[in-house]
């Protein structure tokens, strides 16, 4: 049976040694290797090997020099092997490999079939600590997980030029097997209609004036997205984010937490799984103005209100549906969540501490804890919320399993 055709992109870096390995590992896995190599990467490894591992030619030239009917099929050959192949990956992902990405360059084969090639993308970058901090690498893989590429983090370890810290090629075994779950996209969401929600809510003080929240809603979008990619319906109830909604998703944009109220209910008959991933904000200023509050030099209270707490009365309404919320905490993390757990019905909540560094609220990464209805508590590590969107996701199709049984 032939392989899935993939094709691997080869950066000049000293990282390059292990792409060799990487080919071998992609094809085990069941994998058909096309390699393209950069100039910088032909220093560091020999196309030959490539050939021999794979049993087949190694593209190295976007122009070949061979006579006038080779030279018109190479001027379309990044098209034909662009629409061959399923999957690029890209190992050893340079910092100069990753600035041309980012900025849509086409100045060699790599780059140009980069353009042309509409399959996922897995980088995979390796390099020195202080390229892989540099803010002009920081701010090119930002752009390139904006355009939906997997990016595959370096490890952490000691570098070829002596220093120790991220910067390393993850194994070979690793990279092919992310590479091979990326084709394998699973469609076990089919049958499901998943509401989520996102974002913060804004409370009006004045016309000019609202009280909301650090979240950006990145991890709800995550969650639409994956929801949407593994086959499901998703409705999105929204407040105010940056972000646009993922293709294919329905939204609805709300302001307050009365708004996403009201949307949540008159949708929730629809959900098989509903996930309250936004910061709802818990008080709601009362007879807000007509017109700008002016500045006087006397103290001023604001009226505050608590809001309905949407979680908790889906929480007493819902059926058989999987109810999932969150907890943001800054601390007794495990404590807090079993409490809203139990207060609001929930089938599961997805815990973390928001006063942490670098996860939760703006971060692009996140580390939670899984409290579940069935008593299980599962960690996941610091990873990026995409990741954690679709651990969420397996999990609760594990746990809706595990709660059918007990009740059957
Ligand atoms: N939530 C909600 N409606 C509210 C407040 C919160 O639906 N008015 C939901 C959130 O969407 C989240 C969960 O409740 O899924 C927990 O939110 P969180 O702010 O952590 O907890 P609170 O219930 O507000 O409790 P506390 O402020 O005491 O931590």
């Amino acid at each position: 049976m032939p392989g899935i055709p993939v094709i691997l992109g080869v950066g000049g870096g000293i990282a390059a040694y292990k792409s060799a390995e990487l080919a071998r590992a992609l094809m085990e896995q069941g994998g058909e290797v096309q390699t393209v190599m950069t100039h910088a990467a032909q220093e560091f490894i020999r196309p030959l090997t490539f050939a021999a591992l794979t049993g087949h030619k190694v593209i190295t030239e976007m122009f070949s020099n061979a006579s006038s009917e080779d030279v018109l099929s190479s001027s379309v050959e990044h098209i034909r092997v662009a629409q061959e192949n399923r999957l690029l990956v890209v190992a050893p992902a340079t910092a100069d490999l990753l600035a041309r990405f980012a900025q849509g360059l086409a100045n060699d084969f790599l780059t140009t079939l980069y353009l042309a090639f509409q399959g996922p993308v897995l980088l995979c970058p390796a390099m020195n600590t202080a390229m892989w901090e540099h803010p002009a690498t920081v701010r090119n893989l930002e752009i390139l997980r904006e355009r939906g590429h997997n990016i595959l983090a370096p490890d952490d370890g000691r570098l070829a030029c002596g220093t120790v810290g991220p910067g390393r090629l993850p194994e070979p075994a690793r990279i092919a097997s992310i590479a091979m779950g990326i084709l394998r996209q699973r469609h076990d969401f089919d049958n499901e209609t998943v509401l989520v929600t996102a974002g913060p809510t804004r409370e009006p003080m004045d016309p000019v004036r609202f009280i909301s929240n650090r979240s950006s809603g990145k991890m709800g979008y995550a969650l639409a997205e994956a929801a949407m990619s593994r086959g499901a319906r998703v409705i999105l109830i929204s407040g105010p984010v940056h972000l646009s909604a993922p293709e294919g998703v329905e939204l609805i944009q709300v302001q307050t937490a009365h708004e996403m109220h009201h949307a949540v209910i008159s949708r929730l008959d629809e959900a098989s799984i509903i996930i309250k991933s936004a910061a709802v904000a818990d008080y709601y200023v009362a007879n807000v103005p007509a017109q700008k509050v002016k500045k006087t030099p006397m103290r001023l209270s604001l009226d505050l209100e608590p809001t309905p707490d949407i979680l908790a009365e889906i929480g007493r309404r819902k059926g058989d549906q999987l109810l999932i919320g969150f907890a943001a905490e800054t601390e007794n993390l495990l404590q807090e969540a079993r409490r809203k757990l139990q207060s609001k019905n929930c089938d599961m909540i997805v815990a973390n501490l928001v006063s942490q560094d670098g996860v939760g609220f703006e971060s692009e990464e996140n580390e939670v804890l899984l409290v579940q209805r069935t008593g299980e508590t599962l960690h996941l590590d610091k990873a990026p919320k995409r990741v954690i969107a679709g651990q969420v996701l397996d999990q609760a199709l594990i746990l809706r399993l595990a709660l059918h049984k007990v009740e059957n």
